[in-house]
């Protein structure tokens, strides 16, 4: 469903909750994957999921077959009009136990890894808690990949303690074979697991 602009702490009661999962979508055709990982998110109990897109990422999916609270740009600058007004990406930065950014693409890649947050869902990591664990599904063509910057890219947001789930050698939807696929979505959700119910259960807040 499209954001019902509500603020995100309001979403459920803090009783029933267990973890809280952001996922972040962009502009790659990987985000073809959306309703998929999205589902198999909640098919993990005690799971709340919600979703933030980039505007080329929402060419990808269609907003009716994403089953829980979709962000964009605009209801960041909807939801505030006065100053005791919500700030949406410092209230979902609060709001999640895990980030996840499926895919990342490489125009993303390379705004996160220098600091640029011009849309919603770099402010919501640019303002991340890094105590709390984000990871990342680079998804490119493989010449894209293979740039050099790429490496130096992934490597300072590994430096940040950010988690990479690697790329995957795949005929690419332009033709091309080679590395720069998205993970599988299985081996995305056995990370997230992983991640949030065997090392991370003591960041829950
Ligand atoms: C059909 C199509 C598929 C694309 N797939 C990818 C991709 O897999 N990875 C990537 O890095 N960029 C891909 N791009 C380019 C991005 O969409 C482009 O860099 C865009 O500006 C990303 O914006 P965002 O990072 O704000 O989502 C694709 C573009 C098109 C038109």
């Amino acid at each position: 469903m499209e954001s019902n602009a509500s603020c995100p702490a309001d979403a459920a009661p803090l009783a029933k909750r267990q973890f809280r999962v952001l996922v972040g979508v962009t502009g790659s055709v990987a985000a073809l994957k959306l309703p998929l990982l999205v589902s198999r998110l909640l098919d993990i109990p005690g799971l709340e999921v919600a979703v933030v897109t980039t505007e080329r990422a929402k060419h990808f999916y269609s907003p009716q077959d994403i089953p829980v609270t979709l962000y964009s740009d605009a209801d960041e600058w909807e939801m505030w009009k006065c100053r005791s007004d919500p700030v949406l990406h410092i209230d979902l930065r609060r709001w999640a136990d895990l980030m996840l950014v499926a895919p990342l693409d490489a125009n993303t890649l390379g705004k996160v890894a220098s600091g640029i947050c011009d849309n919603l869902l770099t402010c919501v990591i640019r303002a991340w808690d890094c105590r709390k664990p984000l990871l990342f599904c680079p998804a490119m063509n493989t010449a894209m990949w293979e740039h050099p910057v790429t490496a130096q890219q992934v490597g300072l947001l590994k430096a940040f303690g950010y988690v990479e789930i690697p790329c995957v050698v795949k005929k690419l939807v332009c033709g091309d074979e080679g590395l720069g696929a998205m993970a599988e979505v299985g081996t995305i959700v056995d990370k997230v697991k992983e991640v949030l119910f065997c090392r991370g259960s003591s960041q829950q807040s």
